[in-house]
């Protein structure tokens, strides 16, 4: 995969990326109870919402997004959080590379905000992102439900279905 190039995503892109989240929670359905799917996942107006909290970075192949995942810093954590790769893409290191890259950036601000892990949420029946966070070295949280209520403010039915996994910054 070595022609991913990284950036930090800004308004402009907020089309593209709308349609990469919307395209890959898709497979959401695959586990998720009806009334429990967000179709679509995420609107450009929530998009606009959640880039005042974090920053967005995209993976870009031939100068196409195929993957988007955004870093939220909340007290002592970074959180990697909406992490989606366009379907055709998955599971040739993009997730991983974009993970890595998010990484880099919260270790090197780790003393300057006092951060001390790096957390990431899913849904507890997610198999692909729960593999993908194994590959990656993060360990399951002891009490997600304690991490979820401290690090992140979601809905409650999503806080019900999820678990959280982390590792030191
Ligand atoms: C979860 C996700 C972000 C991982 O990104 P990725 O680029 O596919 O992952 P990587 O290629 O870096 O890592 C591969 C690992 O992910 C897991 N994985 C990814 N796609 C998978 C699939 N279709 N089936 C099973 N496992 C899968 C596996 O553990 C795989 O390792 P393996 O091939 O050695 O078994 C991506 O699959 C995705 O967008 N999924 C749909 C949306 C989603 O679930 N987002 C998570 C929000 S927290």
């Amino acid at each position: 995969m070595v022609q991913l190039a990284i950036r930090q995503l800004a308004a402009v892109d907020r089309g593209a990326v709308v349609d990469v989240i919307n395209t890959a929670a898709r497979w959401y359905g695959e586990f998720l109870p009806a009334q429990d799917l967000h179709d679509p996942e995420m609107t450009v107006a929530e998009w606009d919402a959640e880039a005042r909290r974090m920053t967005w970075y995209g993976g870009f192949l031939d100068g196409v997004l195929v993957g988007v995942m955004g870093l939220e810093y909340a007290r002592d954590a970074a959180l990697l959080r909406h992490a989606y790769i366009l379907p055709d893409y998955q599971r040739h290191g993009i997730g991983l590379r974009l993970a890595e890259h998010l990484e880099d950036v919260a270790r090197r601000e780790r003393a300057a905000r006092g951060l001390r892990r790096l957390v990431v949420g899913t849904y507890a029946r997610d198999y692909k992102a729960r593999g993908a966070l194994e590959n990656a070295g993060y360990r399951l949280s002891a009490d997600s439900a304690a991490v979820l209520r401290d690090y992140y403010a979601i809905p409650e039915d999503r806080a019900c279905a999820s678990v959280t996994y982390e590792k030191p910054v």
